[in-house]
């Protein structure tokens, strides 16, 4: 078997991002540039994954703590990508087998990719085998140079390029697999003898040329998944990209999107068949939808749960789980912790937090139910609001089975109502209800003979 181990680099300084934050921790498509990259790697079967941190590495060291088998290595000055991986050497030392390098700024490259990658490597026994591309606009990447029988001399980079090696469309991914046994020994020999006095990475591919090693390139992906992200137009991009590639998922899978040039799906939501998404529709982080739902248009779903049937229009859904034939806005707010059970109704205007509501409940006008437990079949009338805090702590509100609320009620939690209580339109409840029971809390009217004054 062979041994696979994995570097991403991802310490550069990424200045043309023009950012505070650093570049890997970007986020494209819902999530930050390194995790695409990770996530690719981790199912190439790497016996151990090291990412070489820099600029702002204590935000990335704790952003990566949430992926097990994934070390951190500190590039304490940022002498260019050779000098990046010269400080995993130690790491490594002894060990035998290939080493794969990635870099954390190349957020579309496929896994299927990179096993190409790695059984071509493995099959020729490169000593260094280089994801190539074939691009029609090369500028800014390294260029492959090659002999006239086609073998790979090296990678020249676009600021040390001569004109003709200007018009090479042959380029460097940035993505490679070495042999072990042979890189460390090449690597040390890199010397920083470009304008930028870095030490570039590419140049080991000539040095173990030159040393009679054998050193290859294979395009074997388009030139979409080497794009690399170095400035914020290069983020939008890599972000369209990625967003065409979950809707085109979406609707292999049997999903309607009605309109993909205003619909923004992240790439681990989970939406079932023949669940129709309208336009102007964000789907972001965590979110699984069931079938035949109607998602938009104008919505946004949030790291939410939803099931089957669902109807959710004009409205913004964060943090809630919601079950079968639930009908939510058009406008309204659901917040997190808010559990939705079968046949709910939610409303014009209505905002619900962190809230239980039991089946076939109705909240359908302008209300707000905030720490909140509602039995089933419960009516809340228009304008009712839950007055949970105290401007010091929140308090509960529960509203048993059958409960009918009227109109413009105030619940001032802690408050219970119990199971069949109707509470009359206008009421300010501030004391618990015993079931069965009436309730009504508001001045009674008074009728007084009135003249229109002249
Ligand atoms: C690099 C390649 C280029 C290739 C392109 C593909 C070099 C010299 N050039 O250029 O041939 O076509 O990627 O996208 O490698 N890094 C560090 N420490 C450093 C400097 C860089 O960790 O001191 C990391 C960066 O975080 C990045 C990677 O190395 O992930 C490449 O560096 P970057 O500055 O983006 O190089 P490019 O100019 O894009
Ligand atoms: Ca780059």
């Amino acid at each position: 078997m062979n041994n696979i181990y994995t570097v991403i680099l991802g310490a550069g300084e990424g200045t043309r991002m023009k950012s505070r934050l650093p570049k890997v921790l970007h986020k494209v498509a819902g999530k930050e540039l390194i995790s695409h990259v990770v996530d690719c790697v981790l199912s190439v079967n790497s016996k151990k994954t090291f990412v070489v941190i820099g600029s702002g590495s204590d935000l990335v060291k704790t952003y990566l703590e949430k992926y097990k088998n994934i070390d951190t290595v500190l590039q304490k000055e940022r002498l260019g990508s050779g000098h990046a991986l010269l400080q995993v050497k130690n790491k490594v030392k002894g060990l035998k087998g290939n080493l794969l390098v990635m870099c954390g700024d190349t957020p579309l490259i496929k896994k299927d990719t990179i096993k190409k990658l790695l059984s071509h490597h493995l099959k020729h026994k490169n000593n260094v085998t280089v994801l190539s591309g074939t691009s029609e606009n090369p500028f800014g990447y390294g260029r492959i140079v090659r002999d006239d029988k086609g073998n790979v001399l090296g990678i020249v980079e676009e600021k040390s390029a001569t004109m003709q090696e200007k018009q090479i469309k042959e380029i460097n991914s940035g993505i490679y697999c070495f042999k072990l046994e042979t890189l460390w020994k090449a690597l040390s020999k890199v010397k920083p003898n470009n304008n930028k006095k870095e030490y570039y990475l590419t140049d080991v591919i000539s040095i173990l040329n030159k040393s009679g090693y054998k050193t290859d390139a294979v395009s074997v992906c388009s030139e979409e998944e080497i794009l690399g992200v170095n400035d914020r137009l290069q983020l939008a991009t890599a972000g369209d990209i990625l967003r065409g590639r979950k809707i085109e998922e979406l609707m292999a899978n049997g999903v309607t999107i009605i309109d993909p040039y205003t619909t923004y799906i992240d790439g681990d939501v989970v939406i079932g068949q023949d669940t129709v998404v309208k336009p102007n529709t964000f789907i972001e982080g965590n979110v699984t939808i069931g079938s035949d739902c109607m998602i938009g248009p104008n919505t946004v779903v949030v790291d939410s749960k939803i099931a089957n049937n669902v109807v959710i229009r004009y409205s913004y859904v964060d943090g809630a789980k919601i079950e079968n034939n639930v009908k939510i806005g058009p406008f309204a707010h659901i917040r997190p912790d808010t559990f939705l059970k079968e046949n709910v109704k939610i409303g014009n205007f209505s905002e619900i937090k962190k809230s239980f509501i039991n089946k076939n409940s109705k909240v359908n006008h302008l209300s707000y139910i905030g720490d909140a437990t509602i039995g089933k079949n419960v009516n809340i009338g228009a304008g009712t609001i839950t007055c949970n805090y105290d401007g010091k702590n929140k308090h509960q509100t529960i509203l048993e089975d059958e409960v009918f609320v009227g109109s413009n009620v105030n619940l001032v939690a802690p408050v219970k109502i119990e199971k069949g209580v109707l509470i009359g339109a206008g009421s300010t409840i501030t004391k618990n209800v015993k079931s069965g029971k009436l309730a009504i809390a508001r001045a009674k009217q008074i009728v007084l003979d009135w003249k229109k004054r002249i």
